[in-house]
């Protein structure tokens, strides 16, 4: 893997860490424009699960023999690594769960359902992902809280007057996508952490779409709580990230019960682990957890600034060749600052789905569905979108395939 010395990307040198995009369909090769539902996997994340199974496969936190040690110290150092990355003072910060969903559900259960009651109010954005706005709904539903949402623009933007109505004095949580995995949005989440703490509440921010792309300090922004997906950001599935304040983290109960989160235990009672593995009951992902700190290094190296101004350059050149069509309507902001590697669009008179499957005849991958954001959808009045989501191995001439499908596509419909 490398990255030239320049600003820009060494895309080539990248590809090549990345044996599936070597596969052809027929005699077209892949074209993976699916990146914001899962990444691809380089070389170096492949061979560290395959040789931590190989070479140091054993349960953590439990043997006094040489190979669980290894497991442990690899496991629990993964923590520090991921720590390090986010910006958060150390693995005590750091609750390895499944995914981003999981960790909105650990705080939900673990916080909300301790702190809410009937008067108190959650805070969401209409561009949520189901992940936050299902958990915050059930949860409120079970407290008797409110759920209240800050409305878009119609560039798809936040609208902070909106935000700062809402939050006030009976906020309790605030819970944010960082950004948006359907109009490409990037939220003003240090200004919405002000708002929420300025009224004693706390702030989620989701961050399974930021953190993949972009440099993040959650110490910068503020954030009580932060969440992403291993997946996303070239590691294996079964892994995401909890980030919390410590003091936070201290002060909750925990989600999971069972062995390894516990300190002492008797017939009567039990009292918790140190941070963060109160929070990790049960034998963890271990394979994955030292993989993802294996993700982390690798697109760390390569360097997140590089890799959010390829992105940006790759979401611009789409967006400058989709304008060409007047047939094809973008969802989000223009390009920019705020606005993500990825677009959401439709074809007049095209479903979505079709869309996706013509395209898959040319071998390229996008997505199409509501990207389970399925209010968001309705407030934008369709069913579906199409999503082209950009990654450090994508190219414009990728973008040039994709648009020559698409093409083809509107012709068949015509
Ligand atoms: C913004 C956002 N939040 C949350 C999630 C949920 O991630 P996961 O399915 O890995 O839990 C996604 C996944 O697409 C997402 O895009």
């Amino acid at each position: 893997m490398a990255t030239t010395e320049s600003d820009s990307l060494d895309v080539e040198a990248i590809r090549a860490d990345f044996p599936i995009l070597e596969r052809e369909f027929g005699d077209q090769q892949l074209v993976y424009l699916d990146n914001a539902a899962t990444t691809q996997k380089p070389e170096q994340v492949i061979d560290a699960i395959s040789d931590y199974y190989r070479e140091t496969n054993a349960n953590v936190h439990r043997g006094l023999h040489q190979l669980s040690q290894e497991a442990s110290i690899a496991y629990e150092t993964a923590h520090d690594r991921v720590a390090e990355f986010i910006g958060a003072s150390g693995r005590e910060e750091i609750v390895f769960t499944k995914n981003t969903t999981e960790s909105m559900n650990l705080v939900a259960y673990a916080w909300g359902l301790n702190e809410l009651g009937p008067g108190d109010e959650v805070v969401l954005t209409e561009m949520e992902h189901h992940a936050s706005l299902v958990t915050w709904q059930q949860i409120a539903k079970r407290t008797g809280a409110d759920v209240n949402y800050i409305r878009i623009d119609e560039d798809g933007r936040l609208d902070m007057d909106h935000a700062a109505e809402l939050i006030n004095e009976n906020t309790e949580m605030v819970s944010v996508v960082h950004a948006s995995n359907v109009l490409a949005t990037i939220n003003p989440v240090g200004e919405l952490a002000d708002l929420a703490h300025d009224n004693d509440a706390y702030i989620f921010v989701d961050g399974a779409q930021s953190v993949p792309n972009r440099p993040v300090d959650v110490e910068a922004i503020d954030a009580d709580f932060f969440a992403f997906s291993g997946h996303k950001l070239c590691g294996p599935t079964g892994i995401g990230v909890l980030y919390g304040k410590q003091q936070i983290l201290e002060e909750m109960q925990p989600y999971l019960y069972g062995g390894d989160m516990i300190t002492k235990v008797t017939y009567e009672d039990s009292t918790w682990n140190e941070l963060p593995w109160k929070f990790e009951a049960g034998t963890p992902a271990i394979a994955q957890g030292i993989a993802l700190a294996e993700a982390v290094d690798y697109i760390d190296e390569i360097g997140m600034e590089k890799i959010q101004r390829h992105e940006n350059e790759l979401a611009q050149y789409a967006l400058e060749q989709f304008e060409k069509f007047d047939d094809i309507e973008v969802f989000g902001p223009p390009a920019g600052e705020h606005r993500g590697g990825l677009v959401s669009f439709n074809v007049e008179g095209v479903h979505a789905h079709d869309l996706s499957e013509i395209l898959n005849d040319y071998a390229v991958a996008i997505r199409a569905g509501d990207h389970c954001t399925q209010p968001l959808h309705d407030k934008l009045g369709v069913a579906a979108t199409a999503r082209a989501s950009f990654y450090i191995y994508n190219t414009k001439s990728e973008i040039d395939t994709l648009v020559e499908a698409l093409d083809d596509a509107r012709q068949l419909f015509a």
